[in-house]
């Protein structure tokens, strides 16, 4: 039978194009994760200043808006993390999306009964963690940053907006909070173990140090962040 051999290489260089942008995008993708890791750990260990008291958390949080003053603008620094954070997050998601749409497609036939295999259970876990993470910061900005949606809502008064928030009777609000810094730190280990593979660590040691590695800054940062809320709602925070 004649087989028409021309459209071959046309296919095998869009195959092998589509190789190296996939590869691009999972190195943007671990570059971008990388960024707003870093944030979480700076957001994480300011958060824990609340346990020196009430003005050196305030005081934190005015310097926050005041670096380099009168030199430079107010809110400069805040304005531009928010910019980068805003892009990372957008970039990282615009990523993934256009990914698991290849991996979609490269997939011959659909499966009648998707298999319970690691890597489509990861996957999942991923958009819809990515999802849930999404909700909570626009509520969290509504929150604690624009005081919206706050009990005090005090501008320049974190403290007071923080034990406010998660006064005893406003368990659910915690319950939130909770749920979403969980699902921020199964996001961060199946992130992190993903980025340190693109990045080059493979092999049975490589990938142990990643998975470790993984496990205990995603175990160290939800405790970090959890530590606030249980320290209100126990009364050591008040
Ligand atoms: C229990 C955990 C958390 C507490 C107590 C907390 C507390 C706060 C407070 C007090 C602010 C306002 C800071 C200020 O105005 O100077 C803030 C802002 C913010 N937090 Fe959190 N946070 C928590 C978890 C998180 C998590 C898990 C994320 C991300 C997934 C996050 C992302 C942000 C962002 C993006 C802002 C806005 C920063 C800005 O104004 O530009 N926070 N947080």
């Amino acid at each position: 039978m004649a087989v028409d051999t021309r459209v071959r290489p046309q296919k095998a260089r869009s195959a092998a194009r589509a190789g190296s942008s996939s590869v691009a995008l999972k190195i943007f993708m671990a570059t971008t994760g990388i960024l707003l890791v870093l944030f979480l750990y700076v957001h994480m260990a300011g958060n824990l200043k609340i346990f020196f008291g009430a003005t050196p958390f305030d005081h934190y949080a005015h310097w926050l808006r005041t670096i380099g003053e009168p030199l430079l603008p107010q809110q400069w620094y805040l304005w531009i993390q928010r910019t980068v954070l805003t892009v990372a997050v957008i970039g990282h998601i615009a990523a993934a999306t256009i990914l698991a749409r290849r991996a979609r497609r490269a997939r011959p036939v659909r499966y009648a009964h998707r298999p319970k295999v690691q890597g489509s259970y990861a996957a999942r876990t991923m958009r819809w963690g990515g999802v849930i993470i999404l909700l909570f910061v626009v509520y969290h900005i509504l929150d604690l940053t624009t005081g919206t949606l706050n009990p005090v809502g005090s501008p320049g008064h974190p403290y007071a907006n923080v034990v406010a928030d998660f006064a005893p009777h406003r368990w659910y609000v915690t319950l939130f909070y909770a749920l979403a810094v969980v699902a921020v730190g199964a996001h961060l280990r199946h992130g992190i173990f993903s980025a340190a593979r693109t990045l080059g660590q493979r092999g049975a040691r490589g990938e142990h140090v990643a998975r470790v590695t993984a496990l205990v800054l995603s175990i160290v940062l939800v405790a970090g962040f959890l530590s606030v809320p249980f320290a209100v709602i126990t009364g050591l925070v008040n």
